[in-house]
């Protein structure tokens, strides 16, 4: 065979080649993306760090409820706040085959370690509510934490009738990224309000692993601090809220200080109705549950996925979708959680007293 011939045979041989792999493309790790055709079956693996809260049962519940919806698989594993137990999950669902990873991580810097296995398999990750920090995750959706930190700190701050006024500071767990950003919000509001003069700030520390009991802990110290002279506790979520609330029991102080939380769990909002919590912030799940299965599946089939904006997790920024929290108290619980069927009338109201319960 004649030199030109052979060099027109492997240039055409390079080309077929090329075809030939068009059913995946580059990611920008350098490692080859999957990428699945319009009429494969997807299969998701959603990977949970807890389900202590109320609010993540109903993450899982309508993270598989949406998957069937639209007809695809998922398995999700739960780790039960341990992060080996996380990455282990992970990997076997990568090694099981998965086209794409939803990851709610338990410690967002760990988890990095997940999105890096997932790319050299060409997986792409969706960060779950929590960011996954320092990786080149491929997406991140969430609520707009740092707005609910503000909201919880500014809802007790605007009731507060004392000035100065004592408060406590119960942030979350400190290796959740979403703890840190509420952090953030709180003292985006109580600062400038401590320079003011109107606030002092008796205690303001972490709840490890978004304990009640390490809240009820912090709260019961500030108590003791301050000869029982505290007058708003913003608490980080709901849980931690609860655990606040026993402390201020202790000392026949539930009802008179104003408490913060978050995720409208049930408990919590008897308490409201009770008068024991003063508010909670409302994220509604669906939106962010059916969200993320539906960007899994633009993902694994490398289509794009609109977002509202970008992240900045330390390595890249991330593209991300974040959602609207809404303030909610005694006066509005009707118009919101109870009108969206987040929970019923009668199950927030079931065991009070009903005077207490609010009128439709
Ligand atoms: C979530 C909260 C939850 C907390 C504890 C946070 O990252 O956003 O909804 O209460 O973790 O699980």
């Amino acid at each position: 065979m004649r030199r030109s011939s052979l060099i027109v045979l492997l240039f055409l041989f390079a080309l077929v080649a090329g075809a030939c792999v068009s059913g995946t493309q580059q990611s920008n790790t350098g490692s080859t993306r999957k990428k699945k055709g319009p009429n494969e079956p997807i299969k998701i693996g959603f990977s949970m760090d807890t389900l202590k809260e109320e609010r993540w049962q109903r993450d899982k519940d309508l993270v598989e409820k949406h998957s069937r919806e639209i007809g695809a698989e998922v398995n999700v594993q739960v780790a039960n706040g341990s992060d080996s137990e996380q990455i282990k999950q992970a990997e076997n669902m990568l090694t099981q085959g998965v086209d794409v990873l939803i990851v709610a991580p338990h410690n967002g810097e760990i988890a990095a370690s997940i999105v890096e296995a997932a790319h050299k398999q060409g997986v792409p990750v969706i960060s779950y509510d929590r960011l996954i920090k320092n990786s080149d995750v491929d997406l991140y959706i969430s609520h707009q934490v740092v707005k609910m930190g503000e909201m919880q700190a500014k809802y007790l701050l605007d009731h507060v009738n004392k000035k100065p006024a004592n408060f406590v500071v119960v942030g979350g767990s400190p290796t959740d990224n979403n703890a840190l950003l509420l952090h953030q919000g709180q003292m985006n509001v109580l600062k400038p309000a401590v320079d003011r003069g109107d606030v002092k700030i008796i205690a303001d520390e972490y709840a490890k692993e978004w304990q009640a009991s390490a809240a009820l802990n912090i709260v019961e110290n500030a108590l003791t601090r301050a000869n029982n002279q505290i007058d708003a506790v913003v608490c980080s979520n709901d849980g931690t809220a609860r655990g606040a609330i026993q402390a201020l029991e202790g000392q026949h102080l539930a009802g008179k200080v104003l408490v913060s939380g978050q995720d409208a769990d049930l408990a919590s909002l008897k308490l409201i109705v009770e008068g024991k919590q003063t508010m909670t912030i409302y994220k509604s799940i669906q939106p962010l549950a059916y969200g993320a299965v539906d960007a899994a599946v633009k993902l694994a089939r490398g289509e794009p996925v609109s977002t509202t904006e970008t992240i900045d997790n330390g390595a890249k920024k991330v593209p991300a979708i974040l959602l609207e929290p809404v303030a909610v108290d005694k006066n509005n619980l009707l118009g919101t959680i109870v009108k969206d069927g987040y929970h019923t009338l009668e199950e927030i109201c079931a065991g009070l007293p009903p005077e207490k319960c609010p009128k439709p």
